[in-house]
C-alpha cells in the first residue's frame, strides 16, 4: 500500500530508486514517479500504471543526480493519474514530497492555503502536504517540518527534498512505517526493509513525529520539537537473496517452497536440540500460567485465521479459554477484557494499522500485551509489552503462506508450553509431540516434491465458479485459511464452512460442478465429516478430500482424495495447509491472474 523510497549519497541515485521502488512493488500501487536533484532544480517523473512506465518515462526523458526520492502510490485520494503520482511540489518548487497515508485534516489545511493564494493541481491530500510546507518555510526545512507535523492530522511517512538544501532527505511519520540506513557514503530511506536490503542491514525505525535527517555522511535524529535525539540501530537479519524472487515465477511459489526452511527456523528458536520448550521464550512462568483464565487474541486477515486455529491448539492442548477477534472490531467494539488479563495480537508485518490500533487498546485497558510478529523493529514489536517472532523471513507476494505457517506453529508451542506449565501435559508428553513435530517438514517437503499431482488438478478445474472448504474443529479453523487463500489470488469465489452447519442453509447454494474440498485430517470427527461430504455428493457437488494417512471411508464419498503422511491430528493443520496453499496457486496460475500483487489488495494495510 504505497511505498517510499529516498537516496543521498555519491552514486546516481536514478537507479537506487527504480530498484528499491520494484522491491516495493509488492505493496500494490497504481502510478509511480521519482524527484531528482539535477544541480540546479528539483526534476519530477511520473507515471501512472506500472513501473515500466515510469521507466518508460526515465528513458524517453532521463534524468540523473546524486539524491532523490520515489513512490508507488495506491490511490486514495483522487484517481491514478499522472498528475496525481507522487511526488509533489509546492507552488514554487522549493521542495517535492513523497507520503504514504492519509492526512485527515487535508480538506481543512488546502482551504486555508487557497486563501493564501496557493493553486493545487492535484486532487492528492499529499500536495496539501507539499504546499504547506512550502508555506511555512523560511529558510529552516527542519523548522519548517517540526511545524507542518505539528498541523498534521491522520496517518503519514513523508520524505522531502528541499532544494536549498539537496544533498539532504528529512524524513518523518505517524502510524506509517518508516525506516532508515546508512552504508558506505550513503542514505537511504524506505518504507519497508526489502529496499534497504542491498545497501545495509542496520537500520532505524523513525517512531511517530520524529525527524530522520539524511546525509551521505550519516543520519541525524530529532524529536518532534526539532531537538537532537539518539537513536538505536536494529540488525536485520534476512538476506538480500531472501527478498528476491530467483528462479520461481512467482514470490509466492518461492515461499510455499521455503515452508519446510521456515518451519525449522522457527521450531528451533522455541525448542531446544533435545525436545524440550525453551520456556523462558514464553511470556509467562508457571504461576502465571496456572491463573490464566483466558486469552483474547487480535488480528486481521490471514493472522486472525492463524488465531482462530491457535485456539483450538490452546484449547484444546492447554485446556484454557481463547477469544478470537477481528481488529477492526475489537477496536470499536464493546469489551469484557479485564486489565491484567493476557491479550495476543497476530501480525506479519507489524504495521496493519487495524491490529496496532487494538494493541493500544489493549494497553489502555492494562492488559498484559504480546505480540506474535515477523518483522523486527516495526510498530508492533516496539509496541507490545512481549514478542514472538516468527521467523519466516521476508514475505513480498500478498497472499500471507509461510508467514501463516510459521504463526500457526508459534501459536502450537505456546499450546504446548501453556499445557505444561499449567500441568495438563507433562514434559514427557510435550517432548513426544515435539519430536514428532520436527519430521513435519519432512513430510511438507513430500508434499512440494509431488506438487504436480495439485497443478494437475487446477488445470481441470480452473473453470470452476464456487468453491467450499468444509471441516470441523481444527480443520474448520484450516478451511477458513484455505478459502481466503483461493479467493484473493484467483477470484474465485470460495466460502469455508463448518461442516456440520452446511445444512443450515448454505447447502441450498451447492449445484452441479460446484467444488467442496473436505479437510479431514482429525480422526475423530471423520466419520462425521463423511456424512457432510455424502450431502454434497448428492447434490452434484464434485467433492476433493484431503485426509490425514490413507482413510478408505473418504472413498465412497469424494471423487478425489489427497493425503498427506498420517500425524498426530493436532499437528496436521501445520502439513495440510502446503496442499491448500498450492491448489490456491495453481487455480491462479490456471486463470491467469496476477498471483504476487492481486487486484485491489496491498501486502501491508497501514491505513484503516
Ligand atoms: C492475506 C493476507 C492478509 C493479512 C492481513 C494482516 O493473504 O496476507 O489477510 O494477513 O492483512 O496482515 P499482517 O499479518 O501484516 O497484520
Amino acid at each position: 500500500m504505497c511505498g517510499i523510497v529516498g537516496y543521498t549519497g555519491d552514486k546516481n541515485c536514478v537507479p537506487i530508486l527504480m530498484n528499491g521502488l520494484t522491491s516495493l512493488a509488492y505493496r500494490g500501487y497504481d502510478s509511480a514517479g521519482v524527484a531528482v536533484w539535477e544541480g540546479s532544480e528539483l526534476t519530477l517523473r511520473k507515471a501512472k500504471g506500472k513501473i515500466d512506465q515510469l521507466q518508460e518515462l526515465l528513458e524517453e526523458s532521463p534524468v540523473g543526480g546524486k539524491s532523490g526520492i520515489g513512490h508507488t502510490r495506491w490511490a486514495t485520494h483522487g484517481e491514478p493519474s499522472d498528475i496525481n503520482a507522487h511526488p509533489h511540489t509546492d507552488t514554487r518548487k522549493t521542495l517535492a514530497i513523497v507520503h504514504n497515508g492519509i492526512i485527515e485534516n487535508y480538506l481543512h489545511i488546502k482551504s486555508m492555503l487557497e486563501k493564501n493564494g496557493c493553486v493545487f493541481l492535484s486532487q492528492t491530500d499529499t500536495e496539501v502536504v507539499a504546499q504547506l510546507l512550502g508555506y511555512l518555510y523560511r529558510g529552516n526545512p527542519l523548522s519548517a517540518l517540526t511545524q507542518a507535523v505539528a498541523m498534521l492530522e491522520g496517518s503519514f511517512a513523508l520524505a522531502i527534498l528541499f532544494a536549498d538544501d539537496p544533498a539532504t532527505i528529512y524524513c518523518t511519520c505517524k502510524d506509517s512505517p518508516m525506516v532508515v540506513g546508512h552504508g558506505d557514503g550513503e542514505s537511504i530511506v524506505a518504507s519497508d526493509i526489502p529496499a534497504l536490503l542491498e545497501y545495509t542491514r542496520d537500520v532505524c525505525f523513525v517512531q511517530d513525529r520524529q525527524i530522520a535527517v539524511l546525509r551521505r555522511e550519516g543520519i541525524q535524529y530529532y524529536d518532534e520539537f526539532g531537538v537532537e535525539i539518539e537513536k538505536k540501530t536494529t540488525h536485520i537479519d534476512w538476506d538480500v537473496e531472501s527478498a528476491k524472487k530467483g528462479n520461481y515465477e512467482h514470490f509466492m511459489m518461492k515461499e510455499i517452497c521455503e515452508e519446510p526452511d521456515a518451519f525449522k527456523k522457527t521450531f528451533d528458536q522455541y525448542v531446544s536440540k533435545d525436545f524440550t520448550l525453551k520456556s523462558d521464550h514464553f511470556p509467562w512462568d508457571e504461576a502465571k500460567a496456572k491463573r490464566f483464565e483466558r486469552i483474547s487474541i487480535v488480528s486481521c486477515g490471514t493472522a486472525y485465521h492463524a488465531g482462530m486455529l491457535g485456539k483450538k491448539f490452546i484449547e484444546h492442548m492447554a485446556n484454557l479459554r481463547v477469544d478470537v477477534d477481528i481488529a477492526s472490531e475489537f477496536r470499536y467494539g464493546d469489551t469484557l477484557i479485564k486489565s491484567g488479563e493476557p491479550f495476543m495480537v497476530i501480525s506479519q508485518s507489524g504495521e496493519t494499522a487495524d491490529t496496532i490500533a487494538a494493541l493500544r487498546r489493549a494497553k489502555e485497558l492494562g492488559c498484559e500485551t504480546m505480540a506474535l510478529c515477523n518483522v523486527t523493529g516495526s510498530t508492533i514489536s516496539r509496541e507490545a509489552e512481549h514478542v514472538l517472532y516468527t521467523y519466516a523471513g521476508p514475505e513480498i507476494a500478498v497472499a500471507a503462506t509461510k508467514s501463516y505457517l510459521t504463526q500457526i506453529i508459534v501459536l502450537y508451542l505456546c499450546a504446548l508450553d501453556l499445557a505444561q506449565k499449567r500441568g495438563v501435559m507433562t514434559q514427557r508428553q510435550v517432548s513426544d509431540r515435539l519430536e514428532e513435530m520436527s519430521r513435519v517438514p519432512a513430510s511438507m517437503q513430500k508434499i512440494l516434491d509431488n506438487k504436480e499431482q495439485i497443478q494437475f488438478f487446477a488445470s481441470r478445474s480452473f473453470a470452476v465458479k464456487h468453491v467450499f472448504f468444509i471441516g470441523r474443529g481444527m480443520d474448520y479453523a484450516l478451511a477458513m485459511e484455505a478459502a481466503l487463500k483461493l479467493k484473493e489470488i484467483s477470484y474465485i469465489h470460495s466460502e469455508a464452512y463448518a461442516a456440520g452447519e452446511l445444512k443450515h442453509g448454505t447447502i441450498a447454494l451447492i449445484e452441479d460442478g460446484s467444488l467442496v474440498v473436505a479437510l479431514a485430517t482429525q480422526p475423530e470427527l471423520q466419520a462425521k465429516v463423511a456424512s457432510n461430504m455424502e450431502e454434497v455428493r448428492v447434490r452434484g457437488a464434485h467433492v476433493l478430500a484431503l485426509t490425514n494417512g490413507p482413510w478408505e471411508g473418504a472413498k465412497g464419498h469424494s471423487h478425489e482424495q489427497w493425503e498427506i503422511e498420517k500425524m498426530d491430528e493436532t499437528l496436521a493443520p501445520l502439513c495440510a495447509i502446503v496442499p491448500m496453499q498450492l491448489l490456491a496457486y495453481y487455480l491462479a496460475v490456471q486463470k491467469g491472474c496476477s498471483v504476487d500483487q492481486p487486484r485491489n489488495l496491498a501486502k501491508s494495510v497501514t491505513v484503516e
